[in-house]
């Protein structure tokens, strides 16, 4: 039988899309404590955008080449040494923060979340809730410690966390609103919360007496505006800075920005912030976030949560994928199935020069 054949998105430079490419690669195999994983689905993250711009903290030390990806569902199809409790074919899930854009991938089995039987044909929905629906049940439940009826500010609420914050918020019994571009103002409603439009409306003004809580991972103004708009008492938790990826500032800009946010809880009106990092909370509690994923696929396997899927990528349709990221204007993930046939491989051969005769293919 032919060996499988692995292919990978990797960063060759830091900076724009055209610093990505598809390679063929060989085929990992799993070491003592690890799975094999083919990989059935793995999400594009805004995230992914800022690991590939050299904006992320977890990732600096890091140099080109190595292979993005942030989050996988897959079928085990090797076992390590060592390794019980898995079998071959079971479908199994991790944050990986890099390595999961590939046909192939090794993970540790001890930190893999089994994905539910009932999930087989969700695979994409599945990876949509990894990194992003994650970080909102942990914002809302672990941050936050939210309670039935506050009154809650979610900023980007169009946005892969936005919305899920907005589902989960709901569900939690919360009031919420939401920020975003006018023309998203139906799905904001639609996912139970008041619409703001932030090129028009002043957030602080909306409610009088202030957010109980605001979830900001845009950092307009450094944050600035949405401790403004907290009451007395109140809680800003944030946990990105896209604003300033947008307008290019610089890393340290950015850091400074989060460490301050640790200083206003000096100022009068016992109001706090805090910036939350997944990884962080990650590493501090490894099974708050087992637990919290398959909290998750419980919600989605009996429809309590339905994450919006905008399209299923190929491998050779990922740097268009990343400058929609950075475009803006999705209502919904984007996820590489390394399953899908590549767009090259759907037209007809030019010649003698067919698809399969480079191994490089430029993801640009
Ligand atoms: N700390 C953590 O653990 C963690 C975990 C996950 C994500 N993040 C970070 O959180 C941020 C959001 O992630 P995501 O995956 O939800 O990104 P996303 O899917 O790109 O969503 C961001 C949303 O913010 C909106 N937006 C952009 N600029 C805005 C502004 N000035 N005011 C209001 N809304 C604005 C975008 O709207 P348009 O489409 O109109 O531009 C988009 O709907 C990213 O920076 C990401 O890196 C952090």
């Amino acid at each position: 039988m032919r060996e499988p054949r692995n292919r990978v998105v990797q960063v060759r430079r830091f900076g724009g899309p055209e610093g990505l490419e598809v390679v063929d690669a060989p085929l990992p195999t799993a070491g003592r404590g690890e799975v094999r994983v083919r990989v059935l689905a793995s999400g594009l993250e805004y995230t992914d955008v800022l690991i590939r711009r050299h904006l992320y903290p977890q990732t600096m030390r890091r140099r080109p080449p190595f292979v993005l990806g942030y989050d996988v569902v897959g079928e085990s199809d090797q076992l390590g040494e060592g390794v019980s409790g898995f079998q071959l074919g079971d479908r199994v899930a991790d944050m990986t923060v890099l390595g999961s854009n590939a046909a192939y991938c090794t993970l540790r089995a001890d930190r893999l979340v089994r994905v539910p039987a009932g999930l087989d044909a969700a695979e994409a929905e599945a990876a949509a809730l990894i990194l992003s629906w994650t970080t909102a049940y942990q914002l809302l439940h672990r941050a936050a410690r939210v309670q039935r009826g506050q009154r809650v500010l979610v900023h980007g609420a169009a946005g892969a966390v936005g919305q899920a914050l907005l589902a989960l918020g709901k569900l939690a019994g919360l009031e919420l609103w939401g920020t975003a571009r006018g023309a998203y103002a139906a799905l904001i409603r639609e996912l139970g919360a008041t619409p703001i439009d932030y090129q028009r409306e002043d957030f602080t003004r909306v409610l009088p007496g202030g957010f109980d809580v605001v979830f900001d991972g845009i950092a307009q103004d450094g944050y600035r505006r949405s401790f403004a708009a907290l009451k007395r008492g109140g809680l800003l938790c944030a946990y990105g800075y896209s604003a300033g990826v947008q307008a290019q500032r610089r890393m340290l800009t950015m850091l400074m920005w989060i460490a301050r946010l640790y200083l206003w809880r000096w100022f009068p009106g016992g109001r706090r912030a805090l910036f939350y990092s997944i990884n962080l909370m990650r590493a501090r509690h490894p099974a708050w976030f087992q637990e919290d994923l398959e909290r998750l696929f419980g919600l989605l396997a009996t429809g309590a949560v339905q994450p919006r899927v905008a399209e299923r990528i190929s491998f050779d349709e990922v740097a268009e994928a990343h400058r929609r990221l950075e475009a803006g204007g999705l209502q919904g993930k984007l996820v590489l199935c390394p399953d899908l046939p590549s767009r090259r491989d759907r037209l007809p051969p030019e010649g003698e020069a067919g698809p399969t005769a480079a191994r490089a293919t430029p993801a640009a």
